[in-house]
């Protein structure tokens, strides 16, 4: 039988979300957790869909009619008519579908990959990145693409938005471990965005020093990165936590688990996505660090996930 499949990566946005909307450099990392999708036949017109992802509660209900309209668009990107002869998608991997690690862009990845490869076309990186940003939309409006490149290439990567996004790699010399930590709450990233606007045009001097600020964090941890210096990329992620409480988009639980993950001797510690709920980042390296700060997480009746950043395509069965 005719098939197609292809992976896409979830993602933690280390430095600057929110400000990469605005041109802003911001570092993303792929994650160790990744989405498979497969495309089979479908003996009706248009598409069916199994989403077997894990997945926070209410999540695949809440974001479901966003989730048509962004496999609508990649279709039509792709430039494929299923007016005749449909297909069936699934959806599984260990991904967990939540707000703030990527689940949507990761779904987009794989879904034009699986597509590519079911309608036998044969698409670069770039290509699969272009059409995933076009799902993208269909979950934010109008996404930076910081999370599909993520989701696309894997690794780690300074990803800059612009007339032509910059898109370069960061070297990791080993993965290293992390905490994400999960709020519950689902979140929506466009209403984050849209707060974030309405704010800096009220306060535009204010925000203004704020932004300035997270660029010139993201160049210092580039350096610290380029130094192998954790201590300063945790440092720094403090930094960064702080100017996303100044434009108002962390939240009570986020505020409390990332001060957890500081007192269990996380060496940094913010919100990572959309905010307002979702998740938050811990910076653990060593595999001891990392249990103490997940334990102590989950102490306080929070779900964990213990992962790597700088994951890559060899680190990845399926
Ligand atoms: O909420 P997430 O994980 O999809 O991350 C969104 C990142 C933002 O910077 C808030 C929005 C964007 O388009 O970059």
């Amino acid at each position: 039988m005719k098939r197609g499949h292809g992976i896409g990566f979830g993602k933690a946005i280390l430095f600057n979300e929110h400000f990469v909307v605005y041109g802003i450099p911001s570092i993303v990392s792929a994650i160790g957790q990744h989405t498979v999708a497969k495309v089979e036949p479908y003996d009706k017109p248009g598409f069916t869909l199994l989403d077997k992802r894990p997945a926070t509660p209410k999540y695949k209900e809440d974001k479901l009619e966003q989730q048509k309209d962004s496999f609508s668009l990649m279709f039509k990107k792709m430039g494929l008519d299923l007016s005749k002869n449909g297909v069936s998608i699934t959806l599984d991997g260990n991904l967990y579908a939540a707000s703030g690690i990527g689940a949507s862009a990761a779904s987009c990845v794989a879904v034009a990959r699986a597509l590519a490869e079911y309608y036998e076309m044969s698409l670069s990186d770039e290509q699969i990145n272009e059409i995933a940003y076009e799902g993208e939309k269909g979950y934010h409006g109008t996404p930076s693409g910081v999370d599909n490149t993520a989701s696309t290439y894997g690794g780690l990567i300074w990803f800059q938005k612009g007339d032509a996004n910059v898109i370069d790699r960061i070297t990791l010399a080993n993965p290293v471990e992390i905490v994400i930590g999960n709020t519950g709450k689902v979140t929506d990233t466009k209403a984050a965005v849209d707060g974030v606007r309405q704010r800096k045009e009220q306060n535009p001097k204010k925000y203004q020093e704020v932004f300035d600020r997270a660029e010139n964090i993201a160049y210092l941890a580039k350096r610290a990165f380029a130094d192998r210096s954790y201590t300063d990329i945790g440092k720094l992620m403090n930094e960064n936590h702080k100017l996303l409480q100044q434009i108002e988009v962390s939240s009570r639980e986020l505020d409390f688990l990332v001060s957890i993950a500081r007192e269990a001797g996380a060496l940094g510690a913010k919100l990572t996505g959309g905010g307002l709920g979702g998740n938050m980042i811990a910076l653990t390296p060593g595999k001891d660090v990392q249990n103490k700060v997940a334990t102590a997480i989950e102490k306080e009746g929070f779900q964990t996930v213990k992962t790597i950043i700088g994951a890559s395509r060899e680190d990845v069965e399926y």
